[in-house]
């Protein structure tokens, strides 16, 4: 998307044509700075310590951390080896396995001499693809705000959203964000909130962010205030990204997503999750009981990370050291909450039949 008048994605491939550069994103929302992948073990440090994050995005490096294994040895030990040291980054989001286990399906049958070539072709592809299937999200929620918008002329259509979705998260574009973006270059007048989304502030310092440097109107707000807002008719929809959805329509995203979505169900608010396909785990039904939930460190809960006046990035304790703290990352909104996933094979109820419907070839998978 836009920063600055530029087109910028995640991730791409250096000049020297085979290592990897990403975007810091622990470095925001002040600092724009690259980071380049040379090995495996720099891509798996780079999702686990989240310089990387989101789960398409995840996804994306890993695939791309597998090529950069077969930069350096291409025998089944080594790939293996690099299989499963991406694959212990970050528990949660399903995108990695998933794109792991397509790099190995792809690469374990070649002849050694073909598999680095092919590693980058089909990292490139995962990447491509992700694109593709956000440019896609983004037409299919496109209608919802524009119906929204046509029942009122002249008013933004709000929309909330929690951590982020944004192209920031993907290789591109973005799930939640794309139906934004689409309607924001469409002239549709909108107007996000954008949840700060506590303890890494995901929302606040990359979805604002990013928002921002494409001029879309938006507001970021505590993470407690969307109940509010929906109280007074302050939110037209909610629309949120998801981690891992199961084959029945429940849904893992970042912590606090829960809560927005029963606030929206009290509400009368439709809540939708934008749901790229990579996303959706057929072999799990019940989210609740079945989806890891990624714990991290308490450091993240209880210092925070800032520009103080003079410029300077400094992080500060903000709870004091006696105290214990619990850091989950994710929680599960069940199927019965969410109003519908917006696909990039349109927008589908969150129920086992219509998800197996549009997706088909994956259930038999
Ligand atoms: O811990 P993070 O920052 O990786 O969590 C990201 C989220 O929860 C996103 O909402 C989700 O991955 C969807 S991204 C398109």
């Amino acid at each position: 998307m836009n920063v600055d008048g530029k087109h910028l994605r995640t991730i791409w491939l250096a000049e020297d044509g085979w290592s990897v550069v990403i975007i810091d994103q622990t470095r925001f929302p002040h600092v724009l700075e690259t980071v380049t992948l040379k090995t495996a073990a720099e891509a798996a440090h780079a999702i686990r310590e989240m310089l990387v994050r989101g789960a398409p995005l995840i996804g994306a490096t890993a695939a791309y951390g597998m090529a950069l294994a077969a930069h350096h040895a291409v025998d089944d030990t080594s790939l293996k080896r690099a299989y499963e040291l991406l694959a212990a980054t970050r528990p949660t989001a399903i995108n990695l396995r998933w794109a792991l286990d397509r790099m190995m399906a792809r690469l374990l049958p070649l002849p050694e001499m073909t598999r680095m070539a092919i590693a980058y072709q089909e990292a490139s592809e995962i990447a491509e693809e992700d694109v593709a299937i956000n440019q896609a999200i983004g037409e299919s929620g496109l209608a919802l705000i524009e119906s929204i918008a046509e029942a009122k002329p002249g008013q933004p259509v709000n929309i909330l959203t929690h951590c982020n979705a944004g192209w920031l998260a993907t290789v591109d574009w973005g799930t939640a964000t794309a139906p934004i973006y689409k309607a924001f270059d469409k002239g549709i007048p909108v107007h996000v909130w954008v949840d700060e989304t506590r303890p890494r502030n995901q929302g606040a310092s990359l979805t604002a962010w990013e928002l921002g440097k494409h001029g879309v109107p938006h507001t970021v707000i505590a993470d407690n205030v969307g109940g509010h807002l929906m109280q007074h008719g302050m939110v037209d929809l909610c629309i949120v990204g998801t981690d891992r959805t199961t084959a029945r329509g429940d849904v893992c995203n970042k912590i606090g997503t829960y809560l927005k979505a029963l606030a929206a169900h009290d509400n009368g608010v439709p809540f939708y999750v934008a749901l790229p396909s990579p996303t959706i785990d057929f072999t799990l039904k019940d989210g609740v009981a079945e989806i890891p939930i990624e714990q991290r460190n308490a450091r993240e809960l209880t210092h925070m990370t800032g520009r103080t006046e003079d410029g300077r990035i400094e992080t500060v304790e903000i709870v004091a050291p006696c105290s214990p703290a619990a850091n989950y990352g994710f929680d599960v909104t069940p199927a019965r909450l969410v109003t519908g996933l917006i696909t990039e094979r349109g927008v589908i109820a969150a129920n086992s039949e219509a998800i197996a419907a549009a997706f088909p070839e994956r259930v038999a998978s």
